[in-house]
């Protein structure tokens, strides 16, 4: 059905039901009765319960990379349900996961030949950091299992996804604290020391890196963790050459690097994974998730190496078990899923539209660098953010803190586009079918937008933008 054959909806009714859904990062203290209803999508767009289209600016939470409405995958999906529906993980391989192992072991880097299916970012995460304790502990190394991750990182919201991750707001009502787990200094460019240059940045990031492999104990830390770019965090790009040279020192010393693509893989950056081609590194496993199904349905990948699974394998006497899996591991309508969408992804070269299109929607948004809230934009390819500031000289945060991305985000839906607002941020990663024309649509409405909460913001007497 097309959303404009949508029927009419009880918004009110909707509503009401909605009280008893706890959303994600709900506040129990100022509900937020006021999310947009949204009933359809096409294409970069979707519908809302009053028939409005919106450009999908997030496209969906980074993850709706094929676009909305492709009937391809949707037959996919029914046509698996229809044949079977469910088998177990342990016990019967399917046709579609073990299609989808070998396809994406073709496209993963180097030795990444070995993928383990699980349901989310999160599980995926977790997995691979716990495939890292069962190597060490295979290896005879137990005490090898110390996690180093960054400030400003997010990497999911299960106990040990939420632990590695980085954003301080999000452990003030949790308890997220591992012995185990370390934090180095976020790769934030534009929050650099006072004075450093990007090349000193980088070594300074890096020099980092190794004196807390030093400190924890080069025996003790098992892995380092990092997304090639901080999605949630703020669009974080590192500096040029910093992945290469985290991942030179981590080879020196014996430590795993994780590569989290969940939001930069599947084509978001221009290609199937980024951490080869965009960053120069072949890493030791791969996490992916999102926009592997295009958000049509769960599922996620760890990608692992030949070299670490032989570690662990080939020894019949010891039977050592990787005792971690999920009822919907490799679940075979999320596996068609992912291969209805690699299949759009090839017939319409949405890999290479983000490879002509990333630029030119980078370059649009720094059109918006004439506005003095606007303190830094910053992305690659098909992701990218706006930081408000109070000002632009001094980089201080508006005291609006938490609302300034989502007045933006309400002025812009009237005008007919879906931001990400991210406390003082606006996200954009729109759909890989993206058009030249829609990035213009979304960058003149997003400019209305912010000019309409500056006047708000001046107005208030909240701010003043001289
Ligand atoms: C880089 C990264 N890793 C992991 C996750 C967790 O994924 P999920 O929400 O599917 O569990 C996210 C979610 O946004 C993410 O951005």
């Amino acid at each position: 059905m097309k959303p404009s054959q949508l029927g009419a909806v009880d918004l009110a009714a909707l509503r009401k039901m909605d009280t008893h859904v706890v959303h994600p990062w709900e506040s129990f203290d100022k509900p937020n009765s006021s999310r947009t209803v949204l009933r359809g999508g096409e294409g970069s767009y979707v519908t809302d319960a009053q028939g409005n289209r919106l450009l999908d600016g997030p496209g969906g939470m980074w993850c709706v990379n094929a676009g909305h409405g492709r009937r391809e995958i949707v037959k996919a999906m029914a046509d698996q349900a229809g044949q079977l529906s469910y088998t177990s993980p342990w016990s019967h391989p399917t046709e579609p996961s073990a299609r989808l192992a070998e396809r994406l072991a073709a496209v993963a880097p180097g030795d990444l030949n070995h993928v383990f299916f699980a349901t989310g970012g999160s599980t995926a995460v977790d997995s691979a950091l716990r495939f890292v304790m069962f190597y060490n502990n295979v290896l005879g190394r137990p005490e090898k299992k110390h996690i180093i991750s960054r400030y400003d990182a997010y990497h999911g919201s299960t106990y040990l996804s939420a632990a590695v991750s980085g954003k301080s707001r999000d452990k003030n009502w949790l308890d997220t604290q591992l012995d185990t787990v370390h934090f180095i200094s976020s790769p934030n460019p534009y929050r650099r020391p006072e004075g450093m240059d990007t090349d000193s940045f980088c070594r300074h990031l890096v020099d980092e890196l190794e004196a807390k492999i030093l400190e924890v104990g080069a025996d003790k830390v098992g892995v380092f963790i990092a997304e090639p770019i901080l999605a949630s965090g703020g669009v974080i790009v590192p500096p040029k050459g910093y992945h290469a040279a985290c991942l030179g020192v981590c080879r020196r010393h014996d430590v795993i690097y994780i590569s989290d693509e969940v939001v930069t893989g599947f084509g978001r950056l221009g290609h199937w994974y980024a951490s080869e081609p965009v960053f120069d590194i072949t890493p030791d496993i791969i996490v992916s998730a999102k926009g592997l199904t295009s958000g049509y349905i769960p599922l996620s990948a760890v990608i692992i190496s030949d070299r670490l699974i032989q570690a662990v394998g080939g020894d019949s006497e010891r039977g050592a078990v990787f005792s971690n899996g999920f009822t919907y591991s490799g679940h075979p309508v999320s596996c068609a899923a992912a291969l209805a969408n690699m299949d759009v992804f090839e017939s319409e070269g949405l890999l290479e539209n983000a490879r002509e299109l990333g630029p030119y929607l980078q370059e649009q948004l720094q059109t918006l660098s004439d506005l003095p809230i606007v303190g830094d934009i910053r992305g690659q390819g098909l992701m990218g953010c706006l930081e408000c500031v109070a000002s632009q000289e001094s980089r201080q945060p508006l005291t609006l803190d938490y609302e300034v991305g989502s007045r933006i985000d309400a002025h812009c839906q009237a005008l007919g586009l879906l931001v990400r607002p991210l406390i003082n941020m606006c996200v954009m990663s729109p759909p890989l079918c993206v058009t030249r024309q829609q990035i213009d649509d979304l960058t003149r409405i997003l400019r209305e937008g912010i000019v309409r909460t500056m006047a708000d913001l001046e107005k208030e007497g909240i701010a003043s933008f001289g």
